[in-house]
């Protein structure tokens, strides 16, 4: 049965800090034990986008909403709502999504911040959705926006040489007419592996880190089987195989795990949308990030079917099936 009120991504956005941070410039620079080789083999990763004391997770997600609502040519004054998913807010309150409205020149509508690290977007999506199928919203604002770079323990090259920092954005629009849209979205989590990939403390912890630790080889066997079983439920739930699916627009932590997942799903190379060479892991920015630069460059179309798929710390996973 279609959704009475169709979800539409109308319009998409994206920004990069402006400093680039090659694999050589960790070891030569940045004096960490490390190698281009060593973290290209195990992960793809070439560089990444560290951002400057001006580059901030509201800023940069203000930069990729507006060019998000300049590709749908809708003015920020006919948003309804602003969700910022990340798990690196300038401060505690207000939320990045308020401060995202008033750099956009928003006073009306609401906004919040979602937590659920690098599945953050696909949470915020369903999100979004679950509020314009309630009939409340018509234009949301959905952004993925981090600096992990602040909260990264830069003598540890086990997870340093892992992230980089930016921003993505989508704008949906609630339609009552055509097949494009959200067709579905799944969405799990489980507290019991919160300790293989977290960041300890928060505000009023004093013996807190603030810094991320990961078992790596943990959280890859949890990721293969995990996506694998949120592919798998995005499939069934639409009557849909792997051969109907056009693009695959992964979460970009490893490319060990994006080819992995393209395996299972018998997509070729070129389906698949990957940014993690030059990108890194941009935790809950990585899905937007790469899917406005498919969608800018010409790759993905209106019309195409497009999967997304994230995992990370909580554990927390899941997958969005959209129709373009
Ligand atoms: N440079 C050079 N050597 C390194 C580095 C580095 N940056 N980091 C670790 N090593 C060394 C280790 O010290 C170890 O040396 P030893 O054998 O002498 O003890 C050796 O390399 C192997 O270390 P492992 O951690 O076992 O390396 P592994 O092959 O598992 O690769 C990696 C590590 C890349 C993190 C991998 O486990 C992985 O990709 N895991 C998935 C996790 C992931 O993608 N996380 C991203 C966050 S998930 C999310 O998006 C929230």
């Amino acid at each position: 049965m279609s959704d009475p009120i169709r979800v539409r991504l109308t319009g998409v956005g994206g920004y990069l800090p402006r400093d680039v941070v090659t694999n050589d410039d960790l070891a030569l620079k940045y004096g960490i034990e490390t190698s281009d080789e060593w973290i290209r083999t195990r992960t793809g990763i070439a560089q990444r986008h560290i951002a400057s004391g001006d580059e901030t997770t509201a800023s940069m997600a203000a930069k990729a909403a507006r060019q998000a609502l300049d590709y749908a040519g809708v003015d920020a004054s006919e948003v309804d709502a602003v969700l910022v998913a990340t798990a690196t807010p300038d401060q505690v309150f207000p939320a990045m999504a308020v401060q995202v409205q008033a750099l956009l020149g928003m006073t009306t509508g609401f906004g919040f911040d979602l937590s659920a690290a690098c599945s953050g977007f696909v949470y915020a999506l369903a999100t979004a959705r679950a509020l314009m199928q309630a009939g409340q919203t018509k234009k949301i604002l959905v952004i993925g926006s981090e600096v992990f770079s602040r909260l990264l323990d830069w003598t540890d090259r086990s997870t340093c040489v892992l992230f980089g920092d930016g921003a993505g954005a989508v704008l949906l629009e609630a339609s009552s007419e055509g097949e494009e849209g959200i067709l579905s979205t799944h969405l799990h989590s489980d507290g019991r592996t919160g300790d293989i990939l977290y960041v300890d403390g928060a505000a009023g912890c004093a013996s807190a880190t603030q810094q991320l630790r990961m078992q790596g080889r943990e959280v890859f066997r949890h990721a293969v089987v995990k996506l694998s079983q949120a592919v798998d439920e995005a499939l069934a739930a639409n009557g849909l195989t792997g051969q109907d699916i056009q693009w695959m627009v992964p979460h970009q932590a490893n490319l060990r795990i994006i080819e992995g997942m393209a395996k299972k799903l018998a997509l070729p190379s070129d389906r698949v949308v990957v940014t993690v060479d030059r990108h890194a892991n941009t935790s809950a920015a990585s899905i937007p990030l790469a899917l406005n630069e498919a969608v800018r460059d010409g790759r993905i179309r209106k019309g195409d079917l497009v999967l997304m798929e994230a995992l990370g710390g909580g554990l927390t996973w899941g997958s969005a099936l959209v129709r373009m």
